[in-house]
């Protein structure tokens, strides 16, 4: 039986399940793939942890290059993160002609360009399911699965750690830093969470995902993004009266030739179908202009999700290996990419329906001024609610808009929140019907 020989930078979390589910699965992997997969060298600064998994300890090494150079070895999985290093062993890793599975979403999303080319100019595979959505297989689902499709739009939750917060604060009505800590106890936030919780982590794979869609590699910074460290406990408590949640929205749709990648805390209908996508679940909810609405739903993180899309690529490409057909499919599942890179939308000109709250002095005329100001830019409102006084100074009203263009609203928002009746910046949320 051939083997497919394989070398493991990075023995974390995630690495440590990969090496559980090519123990504990050894057979099923075998059947599928009609090879054996054989772990040959790990490599970890740490190499005396104990993480939970039996494993030869002739395997490993604190030396990466020993096993990116290792020529008996014929697939790099890599998964020690971040951009210097990681980027430094898949290029090597690819130069000594070897393929390459990674879950390193950041580097995909900053360096994607670099790391397909290089594996075009070395005839060398790069899978990365585990950069999106963890266990969901969505990067095979858009690359092969939906192929023959026109992807119109995608709707999705990619960062389960804000997920999990979200769910809290509506659930129990507590602030973001008590959700915060509820997540850090329970592990599903990391030590140091700023990426999960500025939007960074959810706009790399949202760079993935259009990347994908479009067929050109996209940087992350084309990607617009709000994390959710500024959403009050009032405004998914006045969300929910309106019929609405609060979720952290990755969206990407075409319009009139323009990509719109945004990613910020979005009001969507209570029952939408993602709005019952609860605590750290990941979904992603596309339209094609031929298989209409699909939904994936599942874990985007954690050791055993991350693992199984991990060594599901080691299973694809392992029979590329096998059958000699590298580069079948290739990264970006376009073997003719599009002449033009679609441009992506300056978030100025994106048209929406939006949530306003303005803290608001209680007296006659406070409503005629906003209005004013809204109407002159074309802003039409919807509904206006006058909330129970929050403080002494101000009261909150609540304003539903129809589709408006951004640049009126942020024109807007500048002149009324230098009313003398309008006492605190004014909180908006773009709200999503679709
Ligand atoms: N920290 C991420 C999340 C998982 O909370 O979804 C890894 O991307």
């Amino acid at each position: 039986m051939p083997q497919v020989k394989v070398g493991l930078v990075g023995f974390g979390i995630v690495g440590a399940g990969v090496a559980e589910i090519l123990i504990n699965n050894s057979e099923i992997i075998k059947n599928r793939l009609g090879s054996e997969v054989v772990l040959k060298k790990i490599a970890d600064l740490d190499i005396n942890s104990d993480r939970g998994v039996k494993v030869d300890n002739r395997l490993f090494t604190t030396d990466a290059m020993e096993v990116i150079n290792d020529p008996d070895i014929d697939i790099i999985i890599e998964l020690i993160g971040g951009c210097d290093y990681a980027k430094e062993y898949i290029l090597k890793a690819m130069e000594n002609g070897k393929h390459v599975v990674t879950a390193n979403k950041a580097l995909l999303a900053q360096h994607g360009r670099l790391l397909f080319d290089s594996s075009e100019k070395y005839g060398v595979d790069i899978a990365f399911e585990a950069s999106v959505a963890g266990g969901i297989p969505i990067i095979k689902v858009l690359r092969e699965g939906l192929a023959a499709n026109n992807i119109k739009e995608v709707l999705s939750i990619l960062n389960g750690t804000s997920n999990y917060i979200l769910t809290r604060m509506t659930k129990e009505g507590i602030s973001f830093s008590e959700a915060l800590s509820k997540a850090r106890k329970l592990g599903y936030a990391e030590a140091d969470p700023t990426l999960d919780i500025d939007g960074s982590d959810a706009a790399h794979k949202l760079t993935i995902l259009i990347s994908l869609i479009f067929g050109t590699p996209y940087h992350f910074d084309d990607v617009y993004r709000e994390g959710i460290d500024k959403v009050l406990p009032l405004d998914i408590r006045f969300a929910s009266e309106l019929g609405y949640c609060i979720k952290l929205l990755a969206i990407a749709r075409l319009i009139d030739g323009n990509i719109e990648a945004r990613l910020h805390p979005t009001f969507v209908p209570s029952d939408h179908i993602l709005a019952n996508v609860i605590n750290a679940f990941n979904a992603l909810y596309i339209q094609g202009d031929f298989v209409g609405s699909t939904l994936f739903y599942g874990l985007g993180a954690g050791r055993r999700p991350t693992a199984s899309a991990v060594v599901a690529d080691l299973i694809d490409l392992g029979r590329n290996k096998i059958s000699g057909a590298a580069r079948r499919v290739l990264p970006l599942s376009f073997a003719s990419p599009p002449e033009k890179e679609l441009p992506i939308k300056p978030m100025d000109q994106i048209i929406s329906e939006y949530y306003f709250r303005f803290s608001a002095v209680d007296k006659p005329g406070v409503l005629s001024k906003i209005s004013g100001i809204l109407g002159s830019n074309n802003i039409s409102i919807a509904t206006v609610i006058q909330k129970e006084r929050e403080s002494d100074s101000s009261v909150p009203l609540v304003m539903l808009t129809h589709e408006a263009r951004e640049i009126d609203v942020k024109k807007s928002l500048e002149l009324i929140d230098r009313l003398d009746v309008v006492v605190e910046k004014t909180v908006l949320y773009r709200v999503e019907k679709r």
